[in-house]
């Protein structure tokens, strides 16, 4: 994060961090609302993530409804085509909700981003969704930002 030096001198740890927070474009949340979107070892915004290492991904977010389940939905838009990514746990109940979610609370949905090594070098736009139930819900969260993968 570019911070001017004067400001980190006299900040705390936790307001370099606020300012340095995930910047994101908010893609449709219908029945939630997203607070936060924190990813590990990214500390810039676009995220720069680096082949062969796994992410955290973190979105700490206040439901509108209650649901017995969450299901997550990534795509990576590459010159406007979006192209469907393989989360290893789709299931939001498995990725540190407790699920059934009740309404009007906040939770930390905390899911792992494999970086695979034989990915290109690209800049993308990533969209990540958490719906409600599986093909076809309502968005608990519908976030993109837009990151870089370097070898
Ligand atoms: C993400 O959330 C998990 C579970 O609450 C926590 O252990 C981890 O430190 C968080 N990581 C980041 C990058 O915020
Ligand atoms: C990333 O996670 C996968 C699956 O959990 C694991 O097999 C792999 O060793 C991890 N890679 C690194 C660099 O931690
Ligand atoms: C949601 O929760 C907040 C704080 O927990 C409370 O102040 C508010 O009244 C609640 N809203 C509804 C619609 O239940």
């Amino acid at each position: 994060c570019v911070v001017r030096m004067k400001i980190i001198i006299f900040l705390t740890a936790v307001f370099v961090l606020a300012e340095c927070a995930v910047v994101f474009k908010d893609c449709g949340s219908k029945v939630g609302k997203i607070t936060g979107i924190a990813v590990s070892g990214c500390s810039d915004s676009p995220c720069n993530l680096v082949k062969g290492k796994n992410y955290t991904v973190n979105v700490t977010f206040t439901t509108m409804e209650a649901t017995d389940s969450a299901y997550a939905y990534v795509y990576g838009i590459l010159d406007g085509v979006s192209v469907p990514f393989p989360l290893p746990q789709p299931d939001g109940c498995m990725s540190n909700l407790k699920c059934p979610l009740k309404s009007n609370q906040t939770y930390v949905y905390s899911a792992t981003l494999p970086v695979l090594s034989l990915y290109p070098d690209v800049k993308l736009v990533v969209k990540w969704e958490l719906q409600d139930a599986k093909s076809g819900g309502n968005d608990l969260f519908c976030f993109e930002t837009p990151i870089s993968v370097t070898g």
